[in-house]
């Protein structure tokens, strides 16, 4: 048992797939898994493990925000020695060619967060993705014929900014969507030498202000949890 998750050892996986909401988890969780078994509710942060094709799994919420995946994050990799990470969350459209229900590999995310400006004393870091799982994950979305985008994202500490036009900065720098917790999920695993991936479905677009309906939703999710459950086989 850690501060925040109360499973015992050997309860959670090393592989665990991270989407942001708990109630996902669960979803995902009783979807996707055989014999699933919760392994944590502290906080309603739930947690379950359970087997994809024979080999076991975790999925677990994570939060919204760097500061809340990063908790969680720590002590799965420091406290039940988890060693591959795969956060499987929406994200918000930076560009105009990509549609609501798209799919994105996050290859490296930059930030506006502070976190790792304290932590490498005002200096810069390039949270990245581990490249055998990225290039997993693309290449089983592609032999499923599922259309993904790879590239560079924004982690952004804000969801409703003063300023609406301010990830246009970032778009022009090459950030295809914006999510709030990547680059502290990929500093955390360079940090304990464990493998990271961002897979994410855009929920909504910045750029033409539409949002996901709810049939779309349904359909997107379980491809990007089905593409992170097979990557980490
Ligand atoms: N901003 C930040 N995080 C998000 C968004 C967004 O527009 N959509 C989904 N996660």
């Amino acid at each position: 048992m850690s501060l925040h998750i109360e499973a015992k050892p050997g309860e959670i996986a090393e592989t665990v797939l991270m989407p942001g909401d708990p109630l996902r988890a669960k979803n995902f969780a009783e979807t996707l898994l055989d014999d699933a078994v919760c392994f944590n509710n502290i906080r309603g942060m739930l947690g379950y493990s359970g087997f994809y094709r024979g080999k076991k799994v975790s999925i677990m919420g994570s939060g919204m925000g760097i500061p809340s995946l990063q908790i969680y994050v720590h002590e799965l990799l420091v406290e039940y020695g988890v060693k591959t990470i795969i956060r499987v969350g929406t994200c918000g459209a930076l560009r105009k060619e990509l549609r609501i229900g798209d799919l994105v590999l996050a290859m490296s995310a930059s930030t506006d967060s502070h976190i790792n400006k304290l932590r490498f004393n005002g200096q810069d870091y390039a949270p990245t993705a581990d490249f055998g799982l990225l290039l997993s994950a693309y290449n089983i979305a592609i032999a499923r014929g599922v259309e993904v985008k790879v590239g560079s994202i924004l982690s952004s500490d804000t969801f409703y900014h003063d300023d609406e036009t301010y990830w246009k900065k970032w778009a022009d720098f090459g950030a295809l969507v914006v999510e709030m917790e990547t680059a502290g999920l990929y500093t955390l695993a360079a940090k304990f030498n464990a493998r990271a991936l961002s897979i994410l479905t855009v929920s909504d677009s910045l750029v033409s202000h539409e949002s996901a309906p709810s049939e779309v939703r349904e359909k997107g999710y379980p491809a990007m949890a089905e593409i992170a459950l097979a990557a980490s086989q």
